[in-house]
């Protein structure tokens, strides 16, 4: 199948071919410090070999909980940042759009543990309350506030449902092998575990159970997105040229960043793709926000957002600029009917597909914001199917990889996150953090 192809001929000629090609070869020894395992962070390359590295046997043991799981009206999955945010992503991707109402037979998925809103929470339960359900919990250090408490309230919510025994059966968590209070308790409960790799960051763990269990369990077939993330890795680690897709996106990324745009916005022209903005956000953010360096990664959902935000995409400060995920061929035709009157004026397109139009929208966008000097790269899918969004996946993670190699950060570590866990510990008065409470109120005056 023809891969994903980056385009980058609207944004090279706002850098120069000499700065580019600097970069190029900037891009290519940051790909081998990664296939080599010599950059930064090196105990956090599993992701690397993960489309291929994955046994049938687990494939089978993920599709058979899956399928056990298929039986009830909903499963929640508790997980925050990179322990949801994949999952989602893909799910959403290839979902009908109005997946509550569109009766698949699959059990609807709801997300939980990813804020501290009681709103949020307790309206879940609310929902709960009139459904069978599973759980779902997910967290690589088995520690995160926000899962750990969002799960304490669903386990109580489905023993006082279904009893303690029952409840148990319809727990899976997914942690570390070892390590954690996530583990523990999932051990001493009878909770099925899965395991997230200790080489695999939670940002790039979607290919591990992390992602592979949620997507399973939506009615998505896993074998066939590791089939992409594994086309992809071929892709990207066996051909070390100007045509490697992720030394294409690396380089010109780091190109427009030196030329000052320090900030890039993911669009897309289909709603299906919000949540996939979402991860990629994630995935740059945290990869690269360190140091005092940095893209700033944003996201738009056009053409709605060109109703808010074309404004200042077209016009506002120029440190802007734009990738646009561009998908070829929709999965659905809806053509636009003719009408005697013609009052809307829009015979013009009748028996045209709405896609065309969707289609004529993102490339007439794309002139008048590189003709409004916001660098355009464009990165262009063939289809919105499992195999394209492995491949997606895969072609994101190692970009961001070196990315990170070429600012000069580990693209593996998050130190930054814990600045506000420390405050808000203290704000509780968790036991361990109540020295630091009142220095931390005096602060708030
Ligand atoms: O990428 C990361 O490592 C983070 O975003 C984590 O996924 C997030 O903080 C959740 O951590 P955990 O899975 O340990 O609960």
């Amino acid at each position: 199948m023809k891969p994903i192809e980056i385009q980058i001929e609207k944004a090279s000629t706002f850098v120069g071919a000499g700065k580019l090609s600097e970069q190029f070869e900037k891009a290519t020894k940051c790909l081998l410090q990664l296939k080599n395992k010599t950059g930064p962070g090196t105990d956090f390359l599993g992701w690397l070999d993960l489309p291929n590295s994955i046994t049938t046997n687990e494939i089978i043991e993920i599709n058979r909980i899956a399928e056990s799981f298929q039986k009830l009206d909903a499963v929640v999955i508790v997980g925050i940042g990179g322990s949801y945010l994949g999952a989602k992503a893909v799910i959403d991707a290839l979902s009908h759009s109005f997946q509550f109402l569109s009766k698949t037979g699959k059990p609807i998925i709801f997300y939980a543990g990813q804020n501290l809103s009681e709103d949020y929470l307790a309206e879940l339960t609310e929902v709960l309350d009139k459904l069978s359900y599973g759980i779902v919990v997910i967290s690589k250090s088995g520690t995160t506030t926000e899962p750990a408490l969002a799960f304490r309230i669903l386990k109580n919510h489905l023993i006082q449902k279904v009893g303690k025994q029952l409840a148990a059966e319809k727990i899976v968590a997914i942690t570390d092998s070892q390590k954690g209070a996530l583990k523990k308790l999932a051990d001493e409960e009878g909770y099925k575990t899965l395991v997230i790799p200790e080489d695999v960051g939670g940002r790039y763990s979607v290919l591990t159970p992390v992602g592979l269990l949620p997507i399973a369990i939506a009615g998505f077939p896993i074998d066939k997105i590791l089939d992409g993330a594994s086309n992809m890795a071929q892709l990207c680690l066996s051909d070390i040229s100007a045509e490697n897709p992720a030394i294409r996106y690396a380089a010109i990324r780091s190109a427009l960043y030196e030329a000052g745009r320090k900030i890039e916005i993911m669009a897309n022209y289909h709603p299906k793709m919000v949540t996939f903005a979402e991860w990629w956000k994630q995935l740059y953010g945290e990869s690269e926000g360190k140091d005092g360096k940095g893209i700033f990664p944003s996201s738009v959902l056009f053409t709605t957002d060109l109703h808010s935000m074309g404004q200042y995409i077209q016009d506002g400060e120029r440190v802007l600029f734009e990738t646009i995920l561009s998908i070829k061929n929709p999965e659905k035709t809806l053509a636009v009917p003719e009408e005697t009157d013609d009052a809307d004026e829009l015979n013009y397109l009748a028996g045209r597909g709405l896609e065309e139009v969707n289609k004529m929208a993102e490339l007439g966008t794309m002139i008048a914001h590189t003709d409004g000097n916001v660098p355009n790269i464009r990165i262009e899918i063939p289809s919105l199917n499992p195999f394209y969004i492995g491949q997606l996946i895969y072609f994101f993670e190692i970009a961001c990889a070196i990315s990170g190699y070429m600012l000069g950060v580990n693209p593996f570590d998050q130190p930054g996150v814990e600045a506000y866990k420390k405050n808000m510990f203290a704000l509780l008065k968790k036991p361990g953090f109540e020295n630091e409470t009142e220095a931390i109120y005096q602060r708030l005056k």
